[in-house]
């Protein structure tokens, strides 16, 4: 198992207080997503958009990375093989917890996007509609995530490498968004070991040669320490 791609989602991180997405309180449970996360609500009405990531971005300078995420950390530095993280999630836990392999396919809430010259750039705390472009001044500055109907980044690289994976391990997702939930059947076919982590089985979870049930925060270490044991 010397090559491993793991993908995740909010799950990984709702221990650390980061809302997920579609189970019961989720946050399209409370938000429309049509309204603030596609580019369609986002020319529709700016500064409802700005606002509900400026919120996202407190939460998320406000959490902490936990031991699903410190696990995936050690597991980096650890394993003789290479681990990349794609993660669906735009939160930099990851990266404090000191995963310095991690892929942001959904983007980032800490960084700003201009959509007139695609520069990029550290976001402020408080976003607004008409701050101009550090780099060519124009007023049409947007978080750097990827919205429903943009297409997620680095999907060129993710493919390769879920092609070259002798394990794909996926974390924390519902299974639910695509391009992300057809990774296991592209890993799958090209010879990789499958294995879901996840609170219920997914909506791929019979794409899977294994499934474990369970809170990321104790599946996880207990994978890694498991995976780690046998390498030795
Ligand atoms: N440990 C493990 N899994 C958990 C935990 C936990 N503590 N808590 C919740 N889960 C699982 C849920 O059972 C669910 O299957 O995490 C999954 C979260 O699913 P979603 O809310 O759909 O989140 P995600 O899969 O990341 O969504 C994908 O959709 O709208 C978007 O762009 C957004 O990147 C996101 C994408």
């Amino acid at each position: 198992m010397r090559n491993i791609v793991i993908l995740n989602g909010a799950g990984i991180s709702a221990e650390s207080g980061l809302g997920t997405f579609r189970d019961q309180d989720g946050l399209w449970t409370k938000y429309d997503l049509e309204e603030v996360a596609t580019p369609q609500g986002f020319a529709r009405n700016p500064t409802l958009v700005q606002g509900f990531y400026n919120a996202r971005r407190a939460n998320c300078r406000g959490a902490s990375p936990n031991a699903a995420h410190t696990a995936l950390a050690r597991l980096e530095t650890e394993h003789p093989g290479e681990i990349l993280v794609v993660t669906q999630n735009i939160d930099d836990l990851h990266e404090r917890a000191g995963s310095r392999a991690v892929w942001h396919m959904h983007g980032e809430i800490l960084r700003a996007l201009c959509a007139a010259c695609g520069h990029r750039w550290d976001a402020p705390d408080e976003m607004a509609p008409d701050d101009p472009c550090p780099a060519c001044g124009a007023a049409s500055t947007r978080p750097d995530v990827v919205w429903f109907g943009e297409v997620p980044y680095l999907m060129e690289e993710i493919c390769y490498r879920l092609t070259q994976a002798d394990l794909f391990v996926s974390i924390g997702t519902s299974g639910n968004v695509y391009p992300a939930a057809g990774f296991v059947e592209l890993a799958r076919g090209a010879g990789a070991a499958t294995l879901e982590l996840n609170l219920e089985p997914s909506d791929t979870a019979s794409a899977f040669a294994e499934t474990r049930q369970g809170k990321a925060s104790q599946l996880v270490p207990d994978w890694v320490a498991g995976l780690l044991a046998r390498a030795d």
